[in-house]
């Protein structure tokens, strides 16, 4: 099967590639490389062995995009490319609002105008908004509180809606809790510019010793620590997830959402403590204020990707700690 992989150099899409030729499958990457680098490509290749095409375009230009469809015979999509930094949704939802969705519709046409009808979403656990408990169900509504989680619920109406209307789209929604980790090769991860707005990234800048400490919003939290607990899983166990999604999704005749987390919250300080175990180093922290739009705990329930997909993730929070700290240091 030959798999178009868009957003193929970025963070998940890299790693997802990765399993993606391991497993035997055949992948076609497209990437604009706004947030991530071209030499991605040629690290795949050599965790991989494998060449594969690549083309550098972009999502909003349909000419470039329709080249690709012209160029290889696609099989199936599975689609990361987009924006995904909440609080600069918030900033520039324009932006985000035509990148995210009208590349994705883009992307549906071309899919459309070549008959190819096999599609994997990323799509995100922020689509649960702040009103469900955990842990959080496929079936529970939906609801977002800023730009990019719109985009997230609204790429999963969408691609309701094109199943309604055709039955013959198979769509996966996955939704991602909290990726974090590297390939064990150290040759690929996640190492963001600026200052990150998540907690591991975070926590390398400290490391490395980028930034001075920690800032952990809210310790009055009702969990054990008192600190917002979270689903880590690592970015290989996202992987293979959609591995698994494709090997099922001809039987969905339609668009089936799953979680894919670990079914296991962990508190922001038993990340700090696993991290400082597994490195040896200390990350200094500072408890501020809760920060509005926070919520306390959230974590998967798991069981529909267990049961329909055979998937469930395997890798430990120390795991998870060891691999990104091994990209980081290699990377740095
Ligand atoms: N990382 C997370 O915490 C997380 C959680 C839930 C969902 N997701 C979703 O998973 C997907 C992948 O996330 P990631 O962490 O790998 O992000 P990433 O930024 O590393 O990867 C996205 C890739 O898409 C590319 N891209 C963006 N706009 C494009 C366009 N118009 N045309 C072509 N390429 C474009 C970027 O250059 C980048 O390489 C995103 O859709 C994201 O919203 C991520």
């Amino acid at each position: 099967m030959n798999v178009l992989i868009t957003g193929g150099a970025g963070y998940i899409g890299s790693h997802t590639c990765v399993e993606l030729l391991n497993c035997g499958y055949d992948a076609v990457v497209m990437d604009n490389y706004s947030n991530s680098s071209p030499s991605v490509i040629g690290k795949i290749a050599t965790i991989t062995g494998k060449k594969f095409p690549a083309y550098e375009c972009d999502m909003l230009d349909l000419d470039g995009f329709e080249k690709i469809f012209r160029e290889n015979k696609i099989d199936a999509v599975i689609h990361f490319a987009g924006l995904k930094a909440v609080g600069e949704s918030v900033e520039k939802p324009l932006e985000y609002y035509h990148n995210n969705l009208t590349g994705t519709i883009n992307l549906l046409r071309l899919m459309k105008k070549y008959g190819v009808h096999r599609f994997v979403q990323s799509s995100s656990a922020t689509v649960y908004g702040t009103h469900n408990t955990a842990p959080f169900t496929e079936d529970m509504p939906l609801s977002t509180t800023n730009p990019y989680g719109a985009t997230k619920e609204f790429i999963e109406r969408i691609l309701t809606d094109i199943c309604h209307a055709d039955k013959n789209w198979d769509i996966a929604l996955l939704r991602y809790f909290n990726p974090i980790g590297a390939h064990p090769s150290g040759l690929i991860g996640e190492n963001p510019n600026g200052i990150p707005n998540n907690l591991m990234p975070y926590i390398m800048k400290i490391a490395v010793g980028e930034l001075p400490e920690l800032h952990v919003f809210g310790n009055d939290y009702p969990t054990p620590d008192g600190t917002g607990v979270r689903d880590y899983i690592h970015v290989c166990d996202l992987a293979a997830g959609h591995v698994k999604a494709l090997e099922k999704i001809d039987s969905f005749h339609g668009a089936r959402a799953f979680n894919l987390g670990t079914g296991k919250g962990s508190s922001v300080l038993e990340v700090v403590h696993a991290f400082e175990r597994v490195s040896g180093v200390k990350i200094p922290y500072k408890i501020e204020p809760r920060r509005a739009g926070d919520i306390a705990i959230c974590y998967a329930d798991c069981t529909r990707a267990e049961k329909e997909l055979g998937w469930k993730a395997k890798y430990t929070l120390d795991d998870m700690c060891r691999d990104n700290w091994n990209f980081i240091r290699k990377n740095h």
